[in-house]
């Protein structure tokens, strides 16, 4: 495994092999690799030649009050981690390569931005959409993957793709979980041990609310009041949300139908979980 943390090298590595017709799958992550992100890295280690991984905890997408400084960090673990699992190249760029102080644009999303996490977190998904663009110019990859745990991601880059005329596949993977359903996440580290037996009651609440639909109901207030009440009598997390929308549109409906996502955001004493499920009313 090739360890670049030029832009520039980077650039003429992709070069050769974009020369030598070999696709690229590209895995872009904020480093401290769990197995979410290693599904996403076997993924794309069977579909492609050529596997990137980059390693980039990205300040655009951190408000003033986020964890931008506390995010964990452990390079050495990850170079380990991406190297026993199939990564050709780790791309580790430098903040001041990738942000130059005379950086003179600002991306701003204007659709699927007003819902879920973009609702409180206002700004992130332009810093994300910034850095994807830059990341997706540099190691030009044939395929990108992510994960549905961020389906707001998902939906966003699916757009960016699209609006930028990427010639990009992106690749879903579903959400890996631990035994108890908890969502992998970096994050996770940050739970008191009660919290921890806590955590999986948003994925049980996101199921019961399938259960629902799967028996009948179409009301999303009825539906989400459900994964509230079973949220709020099963955690000790303050909800930040729980949404019903359509997707990949992230819009409101009347009644569900069509594809949908059911998704909660908790806080808790260190750590904000996210969660979601996807399906076909
Ligand atoms: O999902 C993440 O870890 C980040 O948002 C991403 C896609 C690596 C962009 O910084």
């Amino acid at each position: 495994m090739r360890i670049i943390t030029s832009i520039e090298e980077m650039e003429r590595e992709v070069a050769q092999h974009r020369e030598a017709k070999s696709s690229i799958g590209f895995v872009p992550t904020m480093g401290y690799l769990h197995e979410g992100h290693l599904t996403l890295i076997h993924t794309a280690r069977k579909e492609n030649d050529i596997v990137i991984a980059s390693i980039f905890v990205n300040p655009l997408q951190f408000g003033p009050n986020e964890d931008f400084d506390s995010y964990p960090r452990d390079f050495e673990r990850d170079e380990q981690l991406a190297r026993n699992n199939g990564v050709d190249i780790l791309f580790y760029p430098n903040v001041n390569d990738m942000y130059k102080p005379d950086f003179s644009f600002q991306i701003k999303v204007i659709d699927k931005v007003d819902v879920l996490c973009g609702k409180k977190r206002e700004g992130h998904f332009d810093g994300v959409a910034t850095v994807l663009i830059k990341l997706f110019n540099i190691t030009r990859p044939n395929r990108v993957y992510f994960g549905m745990k961020d389906a707001q991601q998902v939906a966003i880059v699916t757009s960016v793709i699209e609006d930028f005329n990427f010639p990009i596949e992106l690749v879903p993977v579903s959400t890996v979980r631990e035994e108890d359903g908890l969502a992998k996440s970096s994050r996770n580290v940050y739970l008191t041990e009660q919290e921890r037996q806590e955590a999986p009651n948003l994925y049980y609440g996101l199921k019961m609310a399938r259960s629902l639909i799967e028996d009948g109901e179409r009301n999303p207030n009825i539906i989400r009041n459900k994964v509230i009440e079973h949220i709020a009598n099963h955690t000790s997390g303050e909800i930040d949300y729980v949404e019903v929308l359509s997707y990949p549109e992230l819009k409101e409906q009347k009644e569900v139908f069509g594809k949908i996502i059911i998704a909660v955001a908790v806080k808790f004493t260190k750590a904000r979980l996210i969660d979601n499920i996807t399906f076909v009313v």
